[in-house]
């Protein structure tokens, strides 16, 4: 090979959201615009992350896309939207700016490898940050600039949110080209120190449905989500924005709980019904009203998305005791060693009243793991030119393949 055949690669990471106040069902499916505004935290990279690098050069002979390791369909309708967007805002910046020298021709063929650090198949919604670095690794190998999160959108609804740090909110906006549906920064990662995260994962049989198809039958015939969308959204936004603000975890986690039922209740509403939620995510709400009614007050909150996981919101003085309770009610069949990832967590002794009004029917197995982590910040530039998951070739490296399946790396 003839020197260096790629003239420029850039590698990217991107974080994935929870959302507090769900969004489900679009206006607007071709341009992916909500029926009401959502609002999210954005977990820390450190437990979980996608990392994307993009190349081009003129010897490529087509785009081409690498995900986890294997070649994929660059052909999908949205990631195509997306590919085209940000080519436009590319060549928006370079008519905008005369003397711009960058040597990056816009008519290059790219290529791109992606890749998760947490299985797939754990069940834990990969989209949104895969979409989020997709459209940030562009823009800064493009060097393009504009709202990225109307860009991020157009891949995946909630990726939008997966494009700032902290506390997220998604403007659902009224314009029909949806120029006013974006995502903005309502609190950074450092404003509430102390709230962490538990993600539950539990062992499900099957795929559950699909948000995409899930939401859109969902409004074609739930009265319920017409007037959640029109009418609770709202308000609960505004209550939402004032507990982040004021580190109100009674208010924030009360609201949570309340919005996560809400969607699932719209989700029994919908007509074939759908159901996410498991009786191990029914167990898991029990036990953390249980654990709330000891406590006289809400120490532990749970949110559930298209699946059967549980994402706990805590405080940091409260993760050891609700982890020990939920170690003796799920106790862990095999994996003991690796069944608590990523922060640490510390022993805890329960008092005889805890457990006894909050440890009901153990479940031995139907919690496969419990990852500890934190509100972090948005996408990262990686400069160090190792971290490349694609070689000078515009080949995949080895570290381009996927986490090992069942635990993150
Ligand atoms: C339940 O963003 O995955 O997680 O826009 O069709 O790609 P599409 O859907 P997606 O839906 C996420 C739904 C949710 C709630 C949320 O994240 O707000």
């Amino acid at each position: 090979m003839a020197g260096e055949q790629v003239c420029c690669r850039v590698t990217c990471t991107a974080p994935v959201n929870i959302a507090v106040i769900k969004y489900w069902g679009k206006r607007d499916n071709e341009l992916i615009l909500p029926i009401n505004s959502s609002l999210s935290v954005t977990l820390n990279q450190d437990q979980l992350k996608t990392t994307t690098t993009a190349a081009i050069s003129r010897d490529f002979k087509e785009d081409r896309l690498w995900l986890n390791g294997e070649e994929a369909d660059i052909t999908h309708p949205r990631l195509q939207n997306c590919l085209r967007e940000m080519r436009r805002l590319a060549r928006k910046r370079r008519s905008g700016s005369e003397g711009d020298t960058a040597p990056l021709n816009l008519t290059y063929k790219l290529h791109i490898a992606s890749v998760n650090n947490f299985p797939t198949a754990a069940g834990l919604a990969s989209s949104a940050a895969g979409y989020a670095c997709l459209v940030y690794t562009l823009a800064r190998l493009y060097g393009a600039d504009g709202d990225l999160s109307e860009v991020a959108r157009q891949g995946s609804g909630s990726a939008c949110r997966s494009l700032s740090g902290g506390f997220v909110q998604w403007l659902m906006g009224e314009r029909p080209d949806g120029k006013d549906s974006v995502a903005q920064q309502v609190m950074p990662e450092t404003h509430w120190p102390q709230l962490r995260v538990l993600i539950l994962v539990v062992s499900a049989e099957k795929k559950p449905v699909g948000s995409t198809a899930g939401m859109q039958t969902s409004v074609d015939t739930s009265p319920l989500l017409k007037h959640r969308a029109e009418a609770v959204v709202p308000e609960r936004m505004a209550q939402m924005v004032r507990f982040i603000q004021q580190r109100d975890f009674e208010g924030f986690g009360q609201l949570t709980m309340q919005d996560s039922n809400q969607f699932h209740a719209t989700c029994l509403d919908t007509f074939p019904p759908i159901f996410y939620l498991t009786d191990v995510s029914r167990r898991v709400i029990a036990l953390a009203h249980r654990f709330n009614t000891h406590h006289g007050a809400t120490k532990v909150a749970y949110t559930f998305d298209a699946g059967p996981n549980a994402v706990i919101f805590t405080l940091e003085d409260t993760v050891d005791e609700f982890v020990e309770v939920v170690k003796r009610s799920f106790p862990p069949e095999s994996n003991g060693d690796q069944f608590l990832q990523g922060l640490p967590v510390g022993p805890a002794v329960l008092s005889e009243e805890l457990q006894s009004a909050v440890v009901l029917e153990p479940v031995p197995g139907a919690i496969r793991y419990i990852l500890h982590t934190q509100p972090g910040p948005g996408p990262q530039l990686l400069e160090d030119p190792s971290l490349h998951l694609l070689g000078p070739d515009g080949l995949p490296l080895r570290s381009a393949s996927a986490a090992a399946p069942g635990e993150p790396r």
